[in-house]
């Protein structure tokens, strides 16, 4: 005799959770525990665990928790998470890696997202929880988290040099992926000196230069982050044809002596009107003929996402400066005509990414 009583409309209620409701389910339980499956990928990255699988294959629990030097429940708990989250999968008492994760979190593959991962959870994590705030005042409240005096997160970045690496070893990951989309995209020969305006550390102008054996090419960042350009620059041997000039988009006019302007994954920081402000600058600047360029992750032009923009924007207005988003490849293309640039050609590109180039 059963111990259960099997109501009919249980029944009916799990046929629905496991067939119509089994998505908006899973759903709201992503959405809802966003931030517990991210720390939870944060934490198996950090013990290194996908390399570890990725080197020696299938594991068991205890031999996992021995391996990354952690105790087995709370080896057990990561692993439940990761093997939940489709980044383990679990065959009788084995672990391994699924192809997402063996493609994205092993430290071994040079396209790996392991620094994106470690600038989510040193940086952005606990900034988010200032997103109320942010939203209800309008400014980066999420910046409080940082200290120093300065306005933005990449100011106060430059008081915590472990920080600002971790920062910038993040936008390296994410732009020489996406940066290479950029040099295909747009035709670099036709310039004889690129200015990449918060050029970073500098590898997208390495490899332009890479790319077009003539081009040369300046970063335009804060002094800190000039050094570190610097000294890719001359690890890559492009020390003849790459610099990297100090100065403030908005304080210092642009040096002159440059047919390009680049402004890669620059625009989403700033408000409508200071990127207006960029923009008739670089009109000034450039000669006739020359092109101010514009290349970013693209709000959709209706407003409809994409995933990777509803990410972003959020980030901007909370922590980097509290005026910024992900905007439309429409509203990039208006401000560059109204800045007085006469040819605007709009390019798509695959993963979110768009180009606005404006001829002078
Ligand atoms: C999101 S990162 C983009 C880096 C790079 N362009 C890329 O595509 O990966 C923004 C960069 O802008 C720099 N930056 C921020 N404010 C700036 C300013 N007022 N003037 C010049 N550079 C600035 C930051 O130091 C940082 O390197």
């Amino acid at each position: 005799m059963s111990l259960f009583r099997k109501p009919i409309r249980h029944w009916i209620q799990r046929l629905l959770e496991n067939t119509i409701l089994k998505k908006p389910s899973e759903n709201i339980y992503r959405i809802l525990g966003g931030h517990i499956y991210f720390q939870t990928m944060a934490t198996a990255v950090r013990l290194d665990l996908f390399s570890l699988l990725a080197q020696r294959g299938k594991m068991t629990l205890p031999q996992i928790a021995e391996a990354v030097g952690i105790q087995e429940k709370p080896a057990r708990i990561v692993l439940l998470g990761c093997t939940a989250l489709g980044l383990l999968r679990k065959r009788g008492d084995r672990y391994r890696n699924t192809w997402l994760a063996g493609r994205l979190l092993d430290r071994a593959r040079p396209d790996n997202i392991i620094p994106v991962v470690l600038w989510q959870h040193f940086i952005n994590y606990r900034a988010m929880a200032h997103f109320y705030e942010a939203a209800r005042s309008g400014s980066h409240t999420g910046l409080s988290e940082f200290q120093g005096p300065e306005t933005t997160l990449y100011g106060r970045l430059t008081h915590h040099p472990e920080l600002e690496k971790i920062f910038q070893d993040a936008m390296e990951s994410i732009s020489v992926q996406s940066n290479r989309l950029l040099a295909e995209a747009v035709d670099f020969s036709r310039f004889q000196h690129i200015l990449d305006v918060g050029g970073g550390n500098g590898s997208n102008i390495i490899q332009l230069a890479r790319r077009h054996p003539s081009l040369r090419a300046t970063v335009f960042d804060s002094h800190s982050v000039c050094v570190l350009a610097r000294a890719h620059i001359r690890d890559a041997g492009l020390a003849d044809r790459l610099d990297s000039i100090a100065g403030d988009a908005f304080q210092d006019e642009f040096p002159a002596g440059v047919d390009g302007i680049l402004f890669a994954h620059f625009m989403t920081i700033w408000s409508e009107a200071k990127n207006r402000e960029l923009l008739r600058k670089a009109h000034r600047a450039l000669p006739s003929g020359g092109a101010a360029i514009i290349f970013n992750m693209m709000q959709h032009d209706d407003g409809t996402g994409p995933l990777s923009a509803a990410m972003g924007s959020p980030y901007f207005l909370t922590l980097a400066t509290g005026e910024g988003m992900l905007y439309t490849c429409k509203e990039y293309a208006g401000w560059m005509r109204d800045a007085g640039f006469s040819n605007v050609f709009v390019h798509r590109l695959v993963r979110d990414h768009g180009v606005i180039l404006g001829i002078k």
